[in-house]
């Protein structure tokens, strides 16, 4: 109980002084706290312990600042060859949203125009044209991915997949609630969305090169409705998902 009290405490100094650092260096490249410290019960449980999928959110707006953060948060998750091949697409207008209706499947209907975001996880199959930016100390992997349609694609899947993981937890970690749905036709939002030779509307920045993004995923963000919560489903027990070699 006072090991718990003891990181607890460390944790909030922790946060407090990290807080200063992103206030100070929009960057974050001040020199990481190592060895991390474990984090407290009330931060793992938002995280994960009872965190839930939200299938209805409460009419509380998210507002555009938060989805910067957001996107602050995540983008310092790892990825292969730091090929950072997600793209994301927040729709946060009732227009904007109507248009992903036709492509969901009839029961995810409701529960995105619940939300008020619907984020649109995607990733750019071309992430390999922003290589010399992102990996400048390895020039021979743009080549690599290019010579192979096959190795891109599958990077950029498992990749914009594990991001959409980082969304997730950032989410939670600012407060968020998230609802994931891969219960829609891939094939209708990216033509939508994604397609040839169409403009995003209402999108007011420089946005990425359309027709290199396919969608992996959507991810509901808000305030969950816990009156509609299901109760939770079990897990796997470590012994029935692990293995110690
Ligand atoms: C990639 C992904 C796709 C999902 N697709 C749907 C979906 O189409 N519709 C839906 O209602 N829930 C969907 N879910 C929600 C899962 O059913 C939910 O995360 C799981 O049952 C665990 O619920 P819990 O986090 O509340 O314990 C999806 C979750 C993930 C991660």
């Amino acid at each position: 109980m006072a090991a718990d009290q003891n990181s607890q405490a460390q944790n909030s100094q922790t946060q407090g002084s990290q807080a200063e650092n992103s206030e100070t260096n929009s960057e974050n490249q001040a020199a990481p706290l190592h060895p991390a410290v474990p984090l407290g019960d009330a931060a793992l449980d938002q995280l994960f312990r009872t965190a839930r999928s939200y299938s209805y959110f409460l009419p509380k707006p998210v507002d555009d600042a938060t989805l910067r953060r957001l996107y602050e948060l995540m983008k310092w998750g790892p990825t292969s060859v730091n090929g950072c091949p997600a793209r994301i697409l927040f729709l946060r207008t009732p227009e904007s949203k109507q248009r992903l209706v036709p492509a969901l499947a009839p029961t995810n209907v409701a529960k995105m125009l619940s939300a008020p975001i619907a984020a649109i996880v995607g990733f750019d199959i071309r992430f390999y044209d922003q290589l010399e930016k992102l990996a400048p100390q390895s020039p021979g992997y743009k080549t690599m991915f290019e010579k192979s349609p096959e190795l891109a694609d599958a990077t950029a899947r498992r990749n914009s997949s594990l991001q959409g993981a980082y969304l997730m937890l950032a989410a939670r970690a600012l407060g968020l609630d998230c609802g994931p749905m891969s219960g829609f036709d891939n094939a209708r939002v990216d033509a939508e969305f994604f397609g040839a030779g169409k403009e995003i509307t209402g999108c007011e920045q420089e946005f990425f090169p359309m027709t290199h993004v396919r969608s992996n995923f959507i991810c509901n963000l808000g305030y969950g409705d816990p009156s509609r919560l299901h109760p939770r489903s079990p897990r796997l027990e470590f012994e029935e998902a692990c293995a110690l070699l």
